[in-house]
């Protein structure tokens, strides 16, 4: 028989390529979408699966809406990755972040737990929640140190899963995924910002890319692996918690470095916090400034994540390095810009 699969989140980076990956293993992809004056299917378009997927009314803050589509829906899998997922905004809306991040995911397991509690369920935690780490790498049983209210919020949606799992049984687990990029990024995120600029000055921008705390340092792997490792936690005999990431960081710096490589252009930087500048070496001309605007008011200065018991348990390993990402994502910007 087929299985079903809901997916939260779909018009989203990870929801895209894991619809895609779902489709492909012969699911029956339904997925969840806020109602907005525009319906952002971009992501979806771009993967050619728009005709391929059901698409639903759903939002985390909403119970009843909640409630209604998991009793009349029953699935064999579902996956929550729907959140509000920029850790900047959520200074600015942490009510929000708390309901969406945290309760949201709540609504979502106690209605499984009502209707169908032998659904799989995925929640999509987040190495945010190490924040201020207090181990490095950070692993499975690191403690979390939360710097944002998305962090925070999504500390929540983490043990609230683990407590279901304990207390009703259910096959509810929690991926603790390190940053994930691809071409599909929202353009808010970093590494997006810093491709797409960077691509339009390859093509005659003078526009420099202002950025803010350049010493911030990620374990940046390719959104399309992690989403197969989400997938493989809900194929495992029993639920779990599992980290996923690269075991590699790399500076902010480093990563605006790589991407204006593979795009023709050698940077040098020279100056200290927000004086700080980069400037094509070849031209003189000025790539990129800091500002103070883009600086957070609690920072998560260094991640990097040890993946080994997901490698053990469920054969999973990251297939894509930092350069090659910069690079995946800085020509594909280059390209639609054409
Ligand atoms: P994303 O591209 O920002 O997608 C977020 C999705 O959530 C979008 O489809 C968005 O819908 C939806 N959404 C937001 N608020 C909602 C609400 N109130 N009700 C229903 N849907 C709502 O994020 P992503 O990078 O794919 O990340 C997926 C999940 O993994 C998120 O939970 C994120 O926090 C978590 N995570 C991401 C990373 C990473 O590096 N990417 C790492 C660890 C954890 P719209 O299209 O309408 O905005
Ligand atoms: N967005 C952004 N814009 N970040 C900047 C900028 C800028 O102009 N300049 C420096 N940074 C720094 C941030 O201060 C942060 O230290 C780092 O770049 C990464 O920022 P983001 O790309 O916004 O990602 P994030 O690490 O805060 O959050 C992402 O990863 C989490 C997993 O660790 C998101 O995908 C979260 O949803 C996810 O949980």
């Amino acid at each position: 028989m087929t299985s079903k699969a809901f997916i939260t989140g779909i018009t989203g980076q990870d929801g895209a390529y894991l619809a895609k990956l779902l489709l492909e293993k012969g699911y029956h992809v339904h997925g969840g979408v806020r109602r907005i004056s525009h319906q952002e299917t971009l992501r979806l378009e771009k993967l050619g699966i728009l005709q391929d997927v059901r698409l639903s009314e759903f939002d985390l803050s909403e119970m009843n809406n909640i409630t209604r589509l998991i009793r009349d829906n029953p699935v064999d899998e579902f996956y929550n990755l729907a959140a509000q997922s920029f850790v900047g905004s959520s200074w600015d809306q942490p009510i929000y972040a708390g309901d969406v991040n945290g309760l949201g995911v709540v609504r979502i397991l106690d209605s499984l737990r009502t209707y169908h509690p032998e659904t799989r369920f995925y929640q999509a935690s987040t190495s945010e929640m190490f924040g201020l780490v207090q181990e490095v790498p950070q692993r499975e049983t690191t403690r979390f140190y939360p710097r944002s209210p998305y962090g925070v919020s999504k500390v929540y949606g983490h043990y609230i899963t683990t407590n279901y799992r304990e207390s009703f049984g259910m096959h509810a687990s929690s991926g603790i995924l390190f940053n994930h990029e691809s071409p599909l990024r929202g353009q808010e995120f970093v590494t997006r910002k810093i491709t797409m600029a960077l691509a339009k000055i390859a093509r005659g921008s003078a526009q420099p890319l202002i950025l803010g705390n350049l010493e911030a340092q990620r374990d940046w792997g390719f959104a399309g692996d992690y989403v197969e490792g989400m997938w493989r936690m809900l194929q495992q005999e029993e639920a779990n918690n599992y980290v996923l990431a690269t075991g590699v960081t790399t500076p902010i710096r480093d990563f605006v470095r790589f991407a204006a490589e593979c795009l023709g252009m050698e940077l040098e930087f020279d100056g200290e916090g927000v004086n700080e500048i980069a400037i094509n070496k070849k031209t003189g001309q000025k790539v990129v400034e800091v500002s103070e605007q883009f600086f957070r008011p609690a920072e998560v200065d260094l991640l990097i994540g040890d993946a080994s018991k997901a490698q053990a348990e469920l054969g999973w390993k990251a297939t894509v390095e930092i350069r090659e990402l910069a690079e995946m994502m800085a020509k594909s910007d280059y390209d639609d810009l054409r």
